[in-house]
């Protein structure tokens, strides 16, 4: 059946689709009515019309109704799976994103039907369907509406191709997409998810590297996610062609998408890792300074990046390999002429604690006779993809001529993955997994032919093949995960780290991500937070972009700045491009590279916080970096997610907001917006009460003169902030105690995580976790450290105590109850006590009260 999708509007909307139900607008003048008339001419028509069946099934409904078929069925109570086929057969339950031991979850439904609508309720959800139109509804019980199908029918479609719309009310926010180019707030907005090399990406460059296709909306304090498991092109559209109105869609695959209900944004984000998965528990190291460049083209130079990061004490772990290491470009080989002695390389840098990642690119060089062992095994295992004369699909990338792997079959992951056996054994830490849209030059669509032919042979899927459409957006999934898979089987006990450019979503359960090409401009810099928060809503929690910029060359207070950002960012990694000069943090002089350490040091001292984050990250899915409405969901008198108002403001973990100029590289004064409660400066420990106008929002607003030398960062009251003694890599154990930032206030807590940050012993119980609480008493406060849980041992014997807030010269200690004399001292100017106790694996109870 045929219906164009031409140009959108109600209108038009209303009769194309009357058309799929086979009421021809001719026969139907009344048809091509706006939504308001239809509606009249519905109530004259008399009774709705009837489904032509609908089947209460345990756990949903199906609806047929003019040759369409609707299935809605409920995988938990707040978890909604949607499935419309216009050809009233529901295309194979088969999913690269939501395994199919969720996908198959399911909860008992009571049917609910009334004179104009079939559906069901469960604990938390209603759904109706519009027995005459097939509109979908869905709301909480106490009946707010959560979505709405537009007015008129569910989708429409042409051909191959259909779009679904949504009512879309004044005050409704949407988040995710992916790391999308643009403002965090995605409404008024619109976007195509198709993987592309985005080089030079500019704020109005759509699509880019990755396509996942999630979304989240904010109404009224009341969260919803959805996502469109579709691994075509798709599109959304948040009210930009059509006032009013969402709407997503795609050029071919199935009308199969998740709606689930918060209401809490986070147990949003947590059901979108719940579906599509959680990222693996990085290695530690991962999370250290990360220096790169288009490239380090041989040893000795770096051999001197690493001895100057040394000598420079600019703490740091890990060093990129970009493709000049490599012999022609050729993937998996080594350019021994510049790069004579590799592996001793790799052990001397080990020795220096630092942690060597190689780029593997995809494409293999076709290069038969060459003695080039992945194109020659692959050959032999038929893991290539072809044209649609069974011909090897041939395009040219870095190495030349080159071909791709079929990653849709799981044999061909498996090959990929052995590749990396001579890496792993020479000591390469980490692989970087580039060009997976998958990128080919000299194209005019910069990937393969819409027709190329990709076999899947899969786990859960039926064993057929598919031209290139169908599977572009999940190419760039499936390498990253033949890759991580493939390091998991060479050495099962290392946790892999695996970077990936292009991916789809449930990436995350294979590698982490960067944004691509981004350009050393303020632009980029300001466009970074936003392209990282919606990524860590959209299941990335462990991203970065190039810091200082990969195209074009920063001046020193663009690279000062974007260092002391990215200090705050999941990966911290300074990356650039060939024929870009210099970027290291010392490239100006030593004024700028003392503030660059400062604050490289300063992620090191959190490193303690920053992993116990990461930690709650792959249990979870909840991001290192957060907007604020994902902590603060009410913070706003009109409901309103304040980061709309909050410039480029953002949570590093729970417990620290973040908070640039809007504009980086504004002169002038700006207000910052904290959400209501206590503050404290993390720099200066200066507590900031919330205004005290009755009936207010509570909403704080200091105001900031910009300083180069300095990144504002605020404490929420309440927060006890583990930190460790300096350290110039993660591999160097800690001299000294553990440092508790106690910022009283209410709700007082914190935790800290800790593993051997390498293996996955932690699964086996080697890990060491510790809550800590506080409260303010009248007379002082008080702080249990929790005892101590898993195996594994502390680096530390002691803790050293910061208390914020106090305001009085000495105190009185108790130590589990009875008196104690604990070295204590008091800064008046900061109004900070601190206080040293030994570690007790028991847990401690302490009581700090003010004497006078
Ligand atoms: C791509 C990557 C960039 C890398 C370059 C060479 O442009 O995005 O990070 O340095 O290729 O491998």
């Amino acid at each position: 059946m045929k219906i164009p999708i031409s140009a959108r509007g109600m209108l038009e909307r209303t009769g194309l689709v009357l058309v799929v139900l086979g009421l021809s607008s001719q026969a139907n003048p009344a048809a091509f009515a706006s939504g308001p008339e239809m509606a009249k001419n519905k109530q004259a028509a008399g009774k709705p019309k009837e489904p032509d069946t609908s089947k209460v099934l345990p756990n949903g409904i199906e609806v047929r109704h003019a040759g369409m078929l609707l299935e809605v069925l409920a995988l938990r109570d707040d978890v909604l799976r949607v499935r419309l086929s216009s050809s009233g057969e529901l295309p194979e339950d088969a999913s690269w994103a939501v395994p199919a031991e969720v996908r198959h979850q399911r909860v008992e439904v009571t049917p609910d039907a009334t004179a104009d609508t079939v559906g069901f309720h469960t604990a938390t959800l209603s759904v109706r369907i519009d027995r005459a139109t097939l509109r979908l509804s869905t709301t909480d019980l106490e009946g707010n509406v959560l979505q709405e199908d537009a007015d008129g029918w569910p989708a429409e479609f042409h051909s191959d191709a259909f779009r679904v719309y949504k009512k879309m009310p004044p005050d409704e926010h949407f988040f995710g997409l992916g790391d999308k180019v643009g403002p965090l707030d995605r409404r008024g907005q619109s976007f195509r998810l198709w993987n592309t090399d985005a080089f030079c990406f500019q704020e109005s460059t759509d699509p880019i590297y990755k396509s996942i296709p999630f979304f989240m909306t904010m109404r009224a304090g009341r969260s919803m996610g959805f996502l469109l498991d579709n691994t075509w092109s798709t599109s959304f559209d948040f009210g930009k062609n059509e006032r009013n109105t969402y709407s997503f869609g795609a050029e071919g695959g199935p009308i199969d998408y998740y709606v689930f209900y918060g209401p809490d944004p986070k147990q949003v984000v947590e059901t979108y890792a719940w579906l599509t998965g959680l990222p693996p528990l990085p290695p530690l190291w991962s999370l250290g300074f990360q220096q790169s460049r288009f490239s380090y083209e041989t040893e000795t130079r770096v051999r001197e990046i690493a001895s100057r990061l040394r000598a420079d004490r600019i703490p740091s772990d890990v060093l990129y390999l970009d493709i000049d290491f490599q012999k022609e470009h050729r993937p998996f080989t080594v350019d021994t002429e510049r790069f004579p002695h590799f592996e001793q390389m790799l052990r001397d840098l080990k020795h220096e604690d630092f942690h060597v990642v190689a780029i593997t690119d995809l494409h293999i060089a076709r290069v038969p006779g060459a003695g080039y062992t992945p194109y020659d095994t692959g050959i032999a295992a038929d893991s290539f993809v072809k044209n649609p004369d069974g011909s090897l699909y041939v395009g040219t990338v870095w190495p030349g001529p080159s071909v791709f792997p079929e990653f849709t079959q799981k044999k061909t992951r498996d090959w990929w993955g052995s590749l990396y056996k001579q890496f792993l054994a020479e000591g390469l830490a980490g692989f970087w997994n580039d060009m997976n849209e998958p990128s080919v030059f000299l194209t005019d669509n910069l990937t393969m032919p819409d027709n190329v032919q990709h076999r899947i042979e899969e786990p859960g899927f039926l064993s057929r093949t598919t031209k290139h459409l169908e599977i572009h957006n999940v190419y760039g999934m499936e390498n990253s995960r033949a890759t991580y898979e493939g390091l998991r089987k060479l050495d099962p006990d290392l946790r892999p780290f695996v970077l990936t450019r292009a991916t789809y979503a449930g990436g995350q359960r294979y590698a982490a991500t960067w944004t691509g090409d981004n350009t050393s401009s303020w632009d980029h810099l300001r466009l970074t937070t936003p392209m990282l928060l919606n990524l860590g809503l959209s299941g990335f929690g462990m991203s970065g972009a190039d810091v200082g910029g990969f195209i074009g060359t920063p001046g020193p207070a663009l690279l000062t700045r974007w260092t002391e950002l990215a200090t705050f960012q999941p990966i911290d990694r300074n990356h650039t491009n060939k024929g870009s000069g210099d970027k290291e943090v010392w490239v100006h002089g030593p004024e700028q590279e003392a503030i660059r350490r400062r604050y490289i040091e300063e992620r090191y001292r959190l490193m303690p916080y920053l992993y116990t984050v990461v930690e709650e990250l792959s249990r979870t899915g909840l991001p290192v970096i957060r907007p604020l409405f994902l902590e603060f969901p009410h913070a706003t008198k009109d409901l309103q997610p304040m980061d709309i108002r909050a410039g480029n403001e953002f949570l590093f973990g729970p417990d620290l907001l973040v908070a640039p100029p809007p504009f980086p590289e504004q002169p002038e004064a700006y207000a910052l917006k904290l959400p209501p409660g206590v503050w404290y400066d993390y720099w200066t420990g200066e507590k900031i009460q919330p205004p005290a106008t009755p009936g207010g929002s509570g909403v704080t607003e200091p105001l900031i003169q910009p300083k180069l030398d300095v990144l504002p960062v605020y404490v929420r009251e309440g927060s006890i902030i583990p930190v460790q003694p300096l350290v110039q890599s993660t591999d160097e154990k800690p001299q000294g105690p553990l440092t508790l930032r106690v910022y009283p206030g209410k709700d007082c807590h914190g935790s800290v995580y800790l593993d051997d940050g390498k293996t996955l012993a932690y699964t086996r119980g080697e890990f060491l976790r510790i809550d800590f609480r506080c409260a303010v008493t009248a007379s002082g406060v008080e702080l249990h450290v929790g005892e101590r849980r898993g195996s594994y041992l502390p680096w530390w014997k002691a803790i050293h105590l910061e208390l914020y807030d106090w305001q009085s010269p000495a105190a009185h200690v108790t130590l589990n109850h009875k008196p104690a004399e604990l070295p204590d001292s008091v800064d008046p100017a900061r109004h900070v006590l601190t206080l040293d106790l030994d570690d007790d694996p028991r847990g401690s109870d302490l009581e700090i009260v003010r004497a006078n």
